[in-house]
């Protein structure tokens, strides 16, 4: 069941429309995330779930109750902001108990929640220190820990994790996602950090100009991108134009670059008319590379090309092939192999096979 239930919600700033009628039912216990690039809607949309902004229109539900007009100290729920936002003037441990000194729990049953509290996010040696006294990295603990400690039905987090550094922020993901499932307490986390939203979430929503490109798992947002802005925005990957020559009930013959033709499997075929213009998306790690053409192509897409140059990464080495025709394709190749690595130099001729179920077919409607 969904415990937060967004209804065709609908914010302007200005004349500006920044969400865009966005509809999402988040599931009790989920971690959320609202990913997209600077100024897409993710701040304004948490902002409204929290009630620190109205909607122009739509409704938003909690736990099935209709939360669009209720103040914000109303709502059952807390939100973590970039900033610590930790009272100064109290120790670690005052500040998590706070929530539930206001809530007037006994001080018995409070010193036992924070105690619990503090030994999930690993601060009991820190409990009587002041804010002042301590990390960036254990602010934001203490800033989660407080926000955790009342059990609320939901937890905002916007960009939490975005003053740490990247070590730090890290080992905070591993620990956040530890937290959210031992407290079983729903998360909904905004973020413009691909990287973080695929290792943290179990559904993310990809934002683009105020709507939803695609709402998916992690591996599917990553494997299957749906338009050609998440299968650009998330990770490397090759969107090559593409025509449609043929198909079949479960194939499609595309040409790409004005003369390179391949079939790949797609369960959408029957949907593509001959002569549409789309894009093959193709990640680069799921090619392949050969100096001999040794790739068996009963199986594989082969295609003849040229080394136009390589980036060194220590564990892969990125190639980039010339198509002809101004079409370039990036090739991620691992370099595990015990007796060393050897590059593909520039300007020599290589074989790059991929599968037909390697990549996709985006129909130009969605991008
Ligand atoms: N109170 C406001 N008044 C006017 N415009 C606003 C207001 N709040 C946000 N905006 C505008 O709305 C758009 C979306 O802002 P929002 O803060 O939701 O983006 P975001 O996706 O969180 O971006 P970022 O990743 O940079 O934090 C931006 O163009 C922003 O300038
Ligand atoms: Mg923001």
């Amino acid at each position: 069941m969904a415990i937060l239930e967004i209804k065709n919600v609908t914010k302007q700033f200005g004349g500006n429309l920044v969400v865009d009628n966005i509809s999402i039912d988040i599931k009790k216990g989920e971690f959320f995330t609202l990913l997209g690039p600077s100024g897409c809607g993710k701040t304004t949309l948490l902002r409204m779930i929290a009630g620190l902004v109205s909607p122009d229109s739509g409704q938003i539900l909690l736990d099935g109750v209709d939360i669009t007009n209720l103040p914000p100290e109303k709502r059952p729920l807390h939100t973590i902001f970039q900033s610590y936002a930790l009272f100064p003037h109290m120790t670690v441990a005052d500040n998590i108990a706070f929530p539930l000194k206001m809530a007037k729990w006994d001080k018995s049953r409070i010193d036992a929640q924070v105690n619990e509290l503090l030994e999930d996010v690993q601060l009991s040696q820190f409990k009587d220190r002041y804010p002042h006294e301590i990390s960036g990295g254990q602010k934001q603990r203490v800033a989660i820990a407080r926000s955790l400690v009342d059990r609320p039905k939901l937890l905002l987090l916007d960009e939490p994790l975005s003053a740490l550094d990247a070590r730090l922020r890290e080992h905070m993901h591993m620990e956040l996602v530890k937290l959210q499932e031992e407290t079983g307490v729903t998360f909904v986390y905004v973020t413009h950090d691909q990287h973080e939203a695929l290792a943290l979430s179990s559904r993310i929503a990809v934002l683009n100009h105020g709507t939803i490109e695609q709402l998916d798992k992690p591996d599917i947002i990553y494997s299957k991108p749906k338009t050609h802005f998440v299968a650009d925005f998330l990770g490397k990957c090759n969107l090559l134009k593409a025509e449609v020559l043929a198909t079949t009930t479960d194939t499609v013959t595309l040409r790409v670059a004005s003369g390179i033709e391949f079939s790949i499997k797609d369960p959408a075929s029957s949907s593509y008319q001959i002569g549409q213009i789309g894009w093959y998306s193709l990640r680069p790690e799921k090619l392949k590379l050969s100096a001999e053409n040794t790739f068996d192509a009963t199986n594989l897409s082969v295609i003849k090309s040229k080394v136009n140059g390589y980036y060194y990464y220590g564990n892969d080495t990125l190639y980039e092939l010339d198509l002809g025709n101004n079409t370039k394709l990036q090739v991620m190749a691992p370099n595990h192999t015990s007796d060393g690595v050897k590059f593909f130099v520039d300007n020599s001729e290589i074989y790059v096979a991929f599968d037909p179920e390697a990549g996709n077919f985006l129909d130009t409607s969605s991008c």
